[in-house]
């Protein structure tokens, strides 16, 4: 029986590269490959799978020339891909969720204290030697505690984030989606019934001291954020984005934030990655991480084992166990 061929456009961590070379001819490229190059090789005819990463583009006219069986993305978001152009050609998507809530859910978090509490700008202090003893106004930050969390989206992330906010005696309100608001009613709150309160849209920009983004990168949700709603925040707010940058005006943000329309900001992701919006490294009032939500090491082995095995299945002519086609 001829082996199945899968095409790996970044070297991941195990245990997948040990269970794809048990099951198919793999070829790992060293290097990410341009646009041009991985729509050559989809269109080659030479890999039956292709594993990828979010910055690999799959796009409708690659697509179109793609000659293969399925794709199987190394992450649970798969903005990087058509999935109605795959779908419309017979090609499968995989992706990996589930294994990286609890992580990004921390990284949600550490933004908001992080943030709140002024912790990029204080160790600076420290290491730069202008720390020059206890004093009573010295880096004052914003409380997490009593404060009002606002989580755009009620997914899985969300749902982390909102267990570990109201450990830390937050108030929690959340508006499902926006804009689509499909609604949620109480029955689907679970263990957060009664404890978390659903808001509009509308209302949760307005009353969050923390708002916190947990929606899919949508042309819907694309600048979900932008001027107008920055500010309709509050002064003293905070944005947080763990999801997708252009969720996000970055542009409008930076204004916003020198202004003052908004306190400050944690990002995990950004509009351009990994470029920032000019201006945005150089004000202090925010802390920015190189999207490493989903960053531990048992995690990203977590995420190669389900890319790995939806790409064998793929390969193999079966519905991946984490299928994104409708
Ligand atoms: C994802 O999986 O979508 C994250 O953004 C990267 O882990």
């Amino acid at each position: 029986m001829t082996r199945s061929r899968i095409l790996v456009t970044t070297p991941i961590p195990e245990p997948g590269p040990s269970l794809l070379d048990g099951a198919a001819e793999v070829t790992v490229l060293e290097e990410p490959p341009t646009y041009e190059d991985l729509a050559a090789r989809c269109a080659s005819g030479e890999f039956d799978v292709v594993l990828t990463q979010l910055r690999d583009r799959i796009d409708a006219p690659l697509l179109a020339r793609a000659k293969v069986k399925g794709i199987s993305n190394f992450a649970v978001g798969y903005n990087n891909i058509d999935i109605a152009a795959a779908t419309g050609r017979g090609i499968m998507v995989g992706n990996t969720p589930g294994v990286l809530t609890d992580a990004t859910a921390d990284i949600a978090m550490l933004l908001i204290l992080g943030t709140g509490r002024r912790v990029i700008e204080a160790d600076r202090m420290v290491r730069e030697g202008r720390f020059h003893g206890w004093e009573p106004e010295l880096m004052l930050g914003a409380d997490v505690s009593g404060r009002t969390l606002g989580l755009a989206g009620f997914g899985r992330i969300a749902r982390a984030t909102a267990r570990r906010a109201l450990a830390f005696g937050m108030e929690v309100l959340f508006a499902p989606r926006p804009p689509a608001d499909r609604p949620v009613d109480e029955s689907e709150l679970g263990e957060f019934a009664g404890r978390v309160r659903k808001v509009s849209w509308d209302g949760l920009v307005a009353e969050s001291d923390y708002l916190s983004l947990h929606v899919p990168l949508t042309e819907g949700t694309r600048h979900l954020v932008d001027a107008d709603v920055l500010g309709r925040m509050k002064p003293s707010a905070i944005l947080i984005n763990t999801a997708r940058g252009p969720v996000v005006d970055e542009a409008a943000l930076v204004r916003a934030l020198r202004s003052g329309t908004i306190a400050g900001a944690g990002l995990d992701v950004f509009e351009d990655e990994p470029r920032l919006a000019p201006g945005l490294a150089d004000l202090p009032n925010t802390v920015l991480l190189p999207h490493i939500g989903s960053a531990t090491v048992s995690v990203r082995a977590e995420m190669s084992r389900l890319s790995a095995l939806n790409a064998i299945a793929m390969a193999e002519g079966r519905t991946p166990d984490h299928p994104v086609n409708p």
